[in-house]
């Protein structure tokens, strides 16, 4: 193991630079301007695990390129998949960055570019593992395949295909992923669950235009305003979601669960400020680490209606459009969901308008035990990596393909998550620290001698 640590530290600098490479292909799956950039930042992706001695390839598949890069398969051995995404989500508000989101740029010992943390800084100290072992000649003792998508951030399906197609391949004991977060540099952290996500766009239609306000306004209904109407029934004065049954399949927490929550480090005062909120809100009768990790939410991602621009423009909106996600918790169905806040839209929507609902992308919720041999192996690679007592916690954002991973392959996910809270992911100047990556990559290094023991 020594020999492999060694390493990591002497060429811990060219690491930094090649990851910047890597961070320099905007490659936005949500936006189909820059599906080329996915393809060339898989490209890039394939020869970087040559070069570090791995057997990959560009698979082409429904959506994006999926990239696969393995360790030669030997007989025998545990087979454990590397999961990653090279996709990253839009930049915007582009004005806000301290610097371009695609021209990497090192400040206070971090990496501040898009995708920085979500994901390639964390797959890629993976891979940085990997290449020590490789390089200073030291046996693996597991057989290794990384999986890296191109669109883990619009929902993954084409690699839910790639993974029915190649299911003998792929077939292994158990999927690693760094693609969640851990409280502190002191707090490293296993994530033994994760919310899923149900995604559904609404539309009403009024005047087959938008109107003069003074002539019309007053004899037609305001899309906008029956929108904002709708939208403001979904949540009652308790902070609950007001859609009938959303809560009726959650699993209640644990009272063991909800003790060892409040073993966590938080501090009301530090979270509003990291946040930047005036005061907190969320469900009552929880606390927040519960009501962001591991209680059910609905959220407005986007609203749209009329004019946008500069000064006044006195109309009524023809539309108004809303971008809704909910987050699922063990027991709820990202289907069941959608079908329930569907019917209660249909029943607010009054006469005057037209209403048009439209299903996003899906993923269910995910629970693990945080107590089998494997979840203990990884807690052993954390202490010896980062040289504090690991937590373990759930969180409250969504890996659609952990699931598939279970059904397709019965495998179950170790969630090792490198991202601090400041680490500004989907926001202006994401980051990721240094000692991140540095610590990162020793887990990885700790990690595979302790899980093929398991
Ligand atoms: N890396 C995140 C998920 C994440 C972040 C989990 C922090 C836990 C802690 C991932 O890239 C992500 O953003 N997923 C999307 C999935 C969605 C688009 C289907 C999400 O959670 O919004
Ligand atoms: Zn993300």
């Amino acid at each position: 193991m020594q020999p492999v640590l060694n390493y990591l530290d002497a060429n811990d600098k060219r690491f930094i630079g090649e990851l910047c490479d890597y961070l320099r292909f905007p490659s936005i799956s949500a936006q189909t301007a820059h599906h080329g950039d996915l393809r060339r930042c898989a490209d890039w992706l394939v020869a970087h695990c040559r070069s570090i001695g791995l057997r990959a390839r560009r698979n082409a598949t429904t959506g994006q390129p999926v990239v696969t890069a393995s360790t030669p398969r030997r007989k025998g051995r545990p087979h454990f998949l590397i999961y990653g995404h090279y996709d990253v989500q839009p930049p915007d508000p582009l004005d806000q960055w301290q610097t371009p989101p695609f021209e990497p740029a090192i400040r206070k010992g971090a990496i501040f570019a898009r995708g920085a943390t979500d994901n390639k800084g964390q797959h890629f100290a993976h891979l940085k593992a990997v290449e020590a072992y490789h390089k200073t000649g030291t046996e693996l003792p597991c057989d290794l395949t990384f999986v890296i998508e191109g669109e883990e951030e619009v929902g993954s399906e084409a690699l839910m295909g790639f993974l029915r197609r190649q299911k003998r391949t792929l077939a292994c004991d158990a999927v690693v992923i760094s693609d969640t977060g851990m409280p502190s540099k002191k707090h490293p952290a296993l994530t033994y669950a994760l919310r899923g996500v149900a995604a559904l766009e609404v539309t009403v239609r009024g005047p087959k235009a938008d109107l003069h306000s003074g002539i019309y306004g007053g004899s037609v209904d305001n899309p906008a305003l029956v929108l904002s109407q709708m939208l403001a029934q979904l949540r009652d004065k308790r902070g609950r979601i007001a859609v009938p049954g959303f809560y009726d399949k959650v699993e209640p927490l644990t009272a063991h669960e909800r003790r060892q929550f409040k073993r966590l480090p938080y501090s009301e005062s530090g979270y509003k400020r990291l946040l930047g909120v005036p005061a907190l809100y969320g469900e009552k009768g929880y606390t927040p680490v519960e009501q962001r990790s591991a209680r059910p939410t609905l959220e407005i991602n986007g609203l749209t209606s009329g004019y946008q621009g500069e000064g006044s423009k006195t109309i009524v909106p023809a539309e108004a459009s809303a971008k809704i996600t909910c987050r699922l918790v063990p027991g709820q169905s990202p289907r069941e969901v959608i079908r329930l806040l569907k019917k209660r839209l249909r029943q607010l929507c009054p006469p005057t308008v037209r209403l048009r609902l439209e299903d996003g992308h899906g993923a269910d919720p995910y629970l693990v035990s945080p107590t089998s041999p494997r979840a203990e192996a990884a807690l052993g690679a954390l202490r010896s990596a980062f040289g504090y007592e690991p937590v373990i916690l759930r969180e409250g954002g969504s890996i659609p393909i952990v699931t598939e991973f279970k059904k397709i392959l019965g495998a179950d996910s170790l969630l090792l998550g490198l991202a601090l809270p400041d680490d500004n992911l989907h926001s202006p100047n994401e980051k990721f620290d240094l000692d991140c990556l540095r610590g990162g990559a020793r887990m990885s290094a700790h990690l595979w001698p302790m899980l093929a023991a398991c």
